[in-house]
């Protein structure tokens, strides 16, 4: 019920705090203060973002909070603490990991995500889905980048907590990310009552270009218009921003999004080997088929003339072949 979402939210605030305090005031914290900083994360990041360390022992957050008086099976089915294996009693979830508390949409901490200090599996741990946290609702930073969403019109979608943490110093105060699970349908309808516009920044590797490539039609279901901003091979924000500084970052990449028509079809792209006649010829069939798909008769018309001087084409036979493309689709 109520009370017990409630009490559940204050533990959650509490253990945001109390591992907080632990990453900046003591010197357990002092290894996890290291990694961050070796990985540029500054105390205003750290600040704004609440990050922390949960310490290795087993049991520092239960101690905690049992003696604050808390249900503590209440706080296992929050996902905060762990039933021992003989059901003597709890063990904390989240033990010798940075800490990054999720919120609500109304700011407050529902959930916790922990990353390990070095090398590992799994790198982040994150709450189950509680009553609280639902994962395919949830979108982590949300709430402080309403705002912007708001005055802007637009977000900025990363795949991973880094992203948003280091793109927001660089500039990007409409950043949120979907915590280890595709953007699902219920995340594009709460964007798209926020905004127009969706830039798409993942990682610059396969499975986040692949990722992008899938997330786009979720976006445009959802009546947004979609831009994705490119990435190195295999770059992600966070390492962009590490190498090449934030002004380079937004200069090169937020900045210049290209459309999702136009990802697609460098997507298509890469998949064709374009010094074969062969691979010219599939790519030009695949590209009108992506072209032949768009709803209006200018950007198809658009596209198609950008596709007809880059492989020196006429435009007719493109425009042909995208008509009896279209007709297959109806
Ligand atoms: N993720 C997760 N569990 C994992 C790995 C990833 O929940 N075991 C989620 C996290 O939200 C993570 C995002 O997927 O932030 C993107 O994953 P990845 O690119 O692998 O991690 P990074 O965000 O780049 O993490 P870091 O920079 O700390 O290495
Ligand atoms: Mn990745
Ligand atoms: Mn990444
Ligand atoms: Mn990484
Ligand atoms: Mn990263």
């Amino acid at each position: 019920g109520d009370i017990e979402r409630d009490t559940l939210i204050g533990a959650h605030e509490l253990a945001a705090k109390l591992y907080h305090y632990l990453l900046m005031n003591t010197t357990h914290g002092q290894p996890a203060l290291q990694y961050l900083r070796s990985r540029g994360v500054t105390d205003k990041q750290i600040d704004h973002y609440m990050i922390g360390y949960a310490p290795p022992e087993w049991d520092t957050l239960a101690r905690f909070l049992e003696k604050r008086e808390y249900n503590l099976a209440l706080m296992e089915k929050g996902g905060l603490l762990i039933a021992k294996q003989d059901r003597s009693g709890y063990i904390d979830r989240f033990r010798d990991r940075v800490m990054f508390p999720i919120w609500n949409r109304d700011g407050k901490v529902i959930a916790m995500a922990g990353r390990m200090l070095g090398e590992g599996q799994p790198k982040y741990l994150n709450s189950p889905e509680t009553m609280l946290f639902n994962k395919s609702r949830n979108l982590y930073n949300f709430h402080h980048a309403r705002v912007s969403m708001r005055k802007s019109r637009r977000v900025v979608l990363f795949e991973g907590y880094m992203d948003v943490i280091k793109a927001w110093s660089a500039g990007v105060e409409n950043g949120v990310a979907s915590m280890g699970t595709a953007l699902t349908d219920e995340h594009a309808a709460i964007l798209g009552r926020n905004v127009e516009e969706a830039v798409l920044c993942y990682d610059g590797d396969n499975a986040g270009q692949a990722a992008a490539l899938k997330t786009i039609p979720i976006l445009e279901r959802a009546g947004m218009r979609v831009q994705v901003a490119m990435l190195p091979k295999g770059m992600d924000p966070d390492e962009f921003i590490e190498q090449n500084g934030p002004q380079a970052f937004m200069r090169e990449t937020i900045e210049h999004p290209v459309s999702a028509t136009k990802f697609r079809l460098l997507y298509a792209k890469k998949n064709h080997i374009l010094l074969e006649e062969e691979g010219q010829k599939d790519y030009l069939l695949e590209a009108v088929g992506i072209i032949a798909a768009l709803d209006s008769p200018t950007e198809r018309e658009f596209y198609l003339k950008e596709l007809s001087r880059e492989f020196d084409m006429s435009l007719d036979s493109l425009k042909q072949d995208a008509f009896e493309r279209r007709q297959q689709l109806q």
